[in-house]
């Protein structure tokens, strides 16, 4: 039978922590507009954007926040990955400026399809800012604006990030390796 440890403590609290002030400082300047809405990529994202919003709070920013939930099918398998909406967002971003947030920038394909989604729905701008980038294993040429810390190519868990939909409330951000058990 095949079971997952939690191996690495990659990324502690504290440094998760620091690392969001910094990015939200960096970012703070670029949120000041009067139509300036959030968009989290479910689900992995969750816990980074609450964190981002209550620390833009801090900075006197007040955007509209909405979730839409992205899934890829035909991940590993050569160029065939494809990604689909699976719930939409609901507000109105006709002429907003947008940040969207994930979790972690892998193959691209996730945020490459909703930065083209955000302007085919009319925003004015639109901004990303991922927690973790693993440029290794980038298919699909996308940068985002933000980024909190470089990762090798290791699957990772917590802070929003899951494994089998597990581990997701982890303070942490650690390296996952699937074992084989004995009999
Ligand atoms: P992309 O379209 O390949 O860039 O996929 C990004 C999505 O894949 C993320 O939003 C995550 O949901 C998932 N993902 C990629 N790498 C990891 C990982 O190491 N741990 C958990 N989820 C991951
Ligand atoms: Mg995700």
């Amino acid at each position: 039978m095949k079971s997952h440890n939690i191996q690495n403590i990659l990324f502690s609290e504290q440094q998760i922590r620091k690392r969001v002030d910094e990015l939200v400082v960096k970012m703070a300047g670029d949120c000041r507009s009067d139509n300036f809405v959030m968009i989290g990529i479910l689900r992995g994202s969750f816990v980074f954007l609450a964190d981002l919003v209550r620390d833009l709070y801090e900075h006197d920013i007040h955007p509209r926040i909405d979730f839409m939930t992205l899934e890829s099918y035909g991940r590993g398998m050569v160029s065939s990955g494809t990604v689909r909406v699976t719930k939409d967002i609901s507000v109105d971003v006709g002429g907003a400026d947008i940040l969207l947030v994930d979790d972690i920038l892998d193959t691209g394909r996730t945020l490459t399809f909703a930065l083209q989604l955000m302007k085919d729905k009319g925003a004015k701008s639109v901004k990303s800012c991922v927690l973790l980038d693993k440029p290794s294993r980038r298919a699909v040429p996308v940068k985002a604006d933000y980024a909190g810390f470089t990762i090798d190519d290791v699957f990772v868990v917590g802070y929003g990030l899951d494994y089998d939909s597990y581990y997701r409330e982890l303070p942490y951000i650690a390296s996952v390796t699937t074992v084989e058990d004995d009999a």
